[in-house]
């Protein structure tokens, strides 16, 4: 009976596994290579790993109960349920992973070349009984004459010296960083000189090919962060890994492989060889340069809360087993505390925020799946980390999801009538984040909500009385009816969503005001404010100015700036002085920390008002 074999059918596709009888379905998915959302990485706290079963299966737990209420009997949550017999699956739409609208959009700046990777070309004496030196000395020699003296290097290159000198007839390309000699390749090779530069994200990864030579951008791609199938956050994927023994090993491979899918990727379209990529530079969140790096980062998630590695990483290709010239290079961006990374360190270089000689006051906030603020006056920069990300990522919010395919991003509410607009068009399957800015903006000024957030229409909301609802004990606001949705399933913006909501601009306006009195700068001393990331780019900023999302700054100029952490990630790449910038960014910024900031559970009351921006 244990070892009986049971088959588990994945629909539409029709993929089939054989399994053990009482494997939990996430394992036969796992198996069965199907892309499904865990988003609480499997923890039953979101509801969202949505599957239709028919078969035999282990009985409904309290979790699903609770989660389950309104939807059709044979909907389990794919990661609560086992097998007990032969079973057929169908994935929600909802629970399926799709591709994210990708930020690749940067602020367009000249950057000053100077190359961290050179390439000599050589035409050496060969040897002769006069001439007796060793290969390696006759290299050094000629390397002295053009000013490099003693170059480090190492026994691979050193093996591979001969061969390369004497098929190239002594005539021959060095391929140096600052004063490590990484590769010598026959002939001359000059021109051919590539890096790619790397943006880890917590939900996305996007990397960029670039001529190390000119500066020249010559491909950017994007992929999903594979790790998001175990989690959506960077705590539910640190949860993973604590309760799977491989779990670090799983998270490390994934990452690489996207990236590795993105290099080939990108080589192809810049047709551009594996052997002529010599550099890459990553920039990510502490925890995601931990994951990259293989090393465990769960004490980042423990109070007090210390990271295992907080400077910058000099790697070779093969440490890590990125695809490219195994002899090539790897630069990690340093942190500057446990929750912010060098994604951080990145923004900052890229908008010049710790430009000693501006005398101008500049916040820079960059919300991706976490959110982080900077504030720079003069010559002292603070920053502070804040719990904002995962509502505005769909995370948290009851229909919430990525902004994908299906995805509600704008919506109107005008005369009784709504208006949706779906990402990809077509039919909704959840919320995305500026389609929750915007929900609550609509339900803010036709007053379904008040500036407490309490959904609760008043009698000059009459029309719409009849669209709240309620939902799992929560009052909720009827955004698409089932007849209208992908799944069959009303979209229902609940109470609970809406204070989600409220927590996240809460903890942005909480975190900018903090940051201010740290340099005790008044609101209407801002010169600029910069909104780096997603955040900055997507949203509708009337609907973020109505509900207050960020503090109103009266005399500031406010700028979206894309992707930054991937235009920093690119400065690092071209530029050896900037990727010093880095060190003394990591060094020079201060961090705060929210939490324990006298009165933050007061001023976090307090800027979670949707009326209040004192
Ligand atoms: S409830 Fe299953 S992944 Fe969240």
């Amino acid at each position: 009976m244990k070892n009986r074999k049971v088959r588990v059918v994945f629909q539409p596709e029709r993929k089939e596994i054989l399994t053990s009888i009482k494997t939990p379905i996430r394992e036969a998915i796992e198996k069965a290579g199907v892309k499904i959302n865990f988003p609480c990485g499997g923890k039953g706290i979101c509801g969202k790993c949505r599957i239709r079963v028919k078969g035999k299966l282990s009985p409904l737990t309290s979790v699903e109960k609770k989660h389950l209420q309104s939807v059709e009997n044979d909907v389990r949550l794919a990661c609560q349920v086992a097998v007990e017999g032969d079973v057929e699956v169908e994935i929600y739409p909802l629970s399926l992973i799709s591709f994210p609208k990708i930020l690749t959009d940067r602020i367009n700046r000249k950057i000053k070349i100077k190359p961290v990777i050179k390439k000599i070309y050589l035409s050496l004496s060969p040897p002769s009984l006069k001439d007796q030196i060793a290969d390696l000395s006759r290299l050094e020699r000629h390397l002295g004459e053009r000013g490099i003296r003693y170059p480090l290097t190492d026994l691979d290159l050193i093996k591979r010296l001969p061969g390369v000198m004497r098929e190239g007839d002594f005539k021959l390309t060095a391929v140096l960083e600052k004063q490590r000699l990484l590769v010598v390749e026959k002939g001359d090779t000059r021109g051919k000189n590539f890096g790619v530069a790397f943006d880890v994200g917590t939900t996305t990864v996007v990397g960029t090919l670039i001529d190390l030579d000119t500066g020249e951008e010559l491909a950017t791609d994007a992929l999903l962060n594979p790790q998001t199938s175990f989690g959506e956050d960077v705590v539910s994927r640190i949860d993973f890994l604590q309760s799977h023994p491989e779990g670090l090993k799983i998270l490390q491979k994934r990452i690489i492989g996207a990236i590795n899918r993105i290099i080939q990727r990108l080589r192809e379209v810049g047709e551009v060889k594996k052997e002529n990529i010599y550099l890459a530079t990553f920039v990510g969140n502490t925890v995601m340069q931990h994951l990259l790096l293989g090393v465990n980062p769960t004490n980042l998630a423990l109070y007090p809360y210390v990271p295992v590695v907080k400077r910058s990483m000099e790697l070779k290709a093969t440490d890590l087993g990125i695809r490219i010239n195994p002899q090539g290079s790897l630069y990690l961006f340093p942190s500057i505390a446990a929750f912010v990374g060098g994604d951080t360190v990145a923004v900052i270089l890229a908008t010049s925020l710790s430009n000693e000689d501006s005398r101008k006051v500049r916040l820079a906030i960059d919300i991706g799946t976490n959110g982080e603020i900077v504030l720079a006056k003069g010559k002292k920069l603070v920053c502070a980390s804040t719990a904002a990300g995962p509502a505005f990522e769909g995370a948290r919010i009851s229909q919430g999801m990525r902004a994908e395919r299906g995805a509600i991003e704008k919506v109107r509410l005008e005369e009784g009538k709504i208006e949706v607009e779906v990402i990809g068009g077509g039919r909704a399957r959840g919320i995305c984040g500026s389609g929750l800015i915007d929900t609550s903006s609509q339900l803010l000024k036709e007053k379904i909500i008040d500036s407490s957030g309490r959904l609760k229409p008043s009698s000059k909301a009459k029309e719409w009385s009849s669209r709240i609802i309620r939902k799992n004990d929560h009052n909720g606001f009827l955004l698409v009816e089932k007849e209208k949705a992908q799944d069959g399933i009303p979209i229902i913006l609940t109470q609970k969503d809406i204070r989600e909501l409220q927590l996240a601009k809460g903890a942005i306006c909480s975190g900018i005001k903090i940051l201010l009195t740290c340099l005790g700068v008044e609101r209407d001393e801002v010169d600029e404010v910069l909104l780096a990331g997603a955040f900055g780019s997507y949203i509708n900023p009337e609907s973020a100015h109505l509900i207050g999302l960020i503090p109103t700054f009266p005399k500031a100029k406010v700028r979206s700036v894309g992707n930054a952490a991937s235009l920093g990630a690119i400065m690092a790449l071209v530029s050896e002085k900037n990727r010093k910038q880095t060190e003394k960014i990591s060094e020079g910024v201060d961090y705060v920390e929210l939490a324990s900031y006298p009165d933050f559970s007061d001023i976090l009351t307090q800027a979670m008002d949707f009326g209040k921006q004192e």
